[in-house]
């Protein structure tokens, strides 16, 4: 017995170090499911800004509207790569020209957050930084030399990036980024980019498990229901202890 359950932690053991923490304390999303109004923003953001690239072939867009509360007629202003509401949320981009120019492929979105987290997400949105040696002159502080570029710099802006010196073992120094700069140059205040990204991983979190939605509205009526039948119950078991005294 004690040998199996040895052998058992000895199989544990590689996936507790693969599950090792991300490089820096992820911020949280805290995220409210129960906001349609914010996730009516967030999915708008995300046709507009990840579809040229990234698809959600999970996703269609009539179950977002439905689920979301949103018209048809607003769901379809919003789509551009496709205008049949019945479709997946296709992508506009070539795959072929797509490897040719970030040198891998824009993964599919739907179901990313189940991945990554919502957490996550919502860091990585608020941690890219000015870097001149990378192709499209940004890096990410959560994802090293992500090959995504700042989709939403316009929204945003940059942030610069401020150093700390970190002694090698060999007794050199080199630089590392250690925190980032207010951000300059975009259209939002850091308090509504802010406000953005959580609209944004909030649908994300919603594309990656619709019947959340779903099961969340339901919870309260079974408790309703459960509180209910446990008064019929009490009744009926007045009813019957009344005969046997
Ligand atoms: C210009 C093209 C482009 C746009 C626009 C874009 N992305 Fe990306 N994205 C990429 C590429 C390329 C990668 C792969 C990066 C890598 O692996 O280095 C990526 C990676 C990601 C990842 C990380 C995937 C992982 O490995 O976990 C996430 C999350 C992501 N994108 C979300 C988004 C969201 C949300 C938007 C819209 C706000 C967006 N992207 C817009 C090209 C794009």
């Amino acid at each position: 017995m004690k040998k199996l359950i040895i052998a058992i932690l000895m199989m544990a053991l590689p996936a507790l170090g693969m599950a090792a923490g991300p490089s820096i304390p992820l911020l949280s999303a805290n995220i409210d499911l129960d906001d349609k109004e914010s996730l009516q923003r967030g999915a708008a953001i995300f046709i507009h800004n990840c579809l040229n690239c990234h698809s959600a072939h999970y996703m269609r867009y009539n179950r977002v509207s439905e689920d979301l509360g949103m018209a048809e007629s607003e769901i379809k202003s919003m789509m551009f790569t496709t205008d049949n509401v019945g479709d997946t949320m296709v992508v506009a981009l070539d795959p072929k020209e797509a490897k040719a120019w970030f040198g891998t492929l824009p993964p599919d979105l739907t179901v990313i957050e189940r991945f990554r987290g919502a957490d996550w997400l919502y860091t990585y949105f608020l941690s890219f930084y000015k870097d001149d040696s990378r192709p499209f002159g940004v890096n990410n502080l959560l994802f090293k030399d992500v090959g995504m570029p700042h989709a939403m710099l316009g929204m945003q802006g940059l942030a610069d990036p401020i150093y700390r010196d970190e002694t090698l073992p060999d007794g050199s120094i080199r630089k590392v980024v250690d925190s980032l700069s207010q951000p300059a140059g975009g259209a939002m205040s850091t308090a509504d980019y802010e406000e953005a990204v959580r609209d944004l991983v909030g649908f994300m979190v919603y594309m990656g498990e619709p019947a959340k939605l779903v099961r969340y509205d339901l919870g309260w009526k079974v408790i309703l229901f459960l509180i209910f039948l446990t008064f019929l119950l009490y009744l009926l078991k007045k009813e019957y202890w009344r005969d046997i005294h």
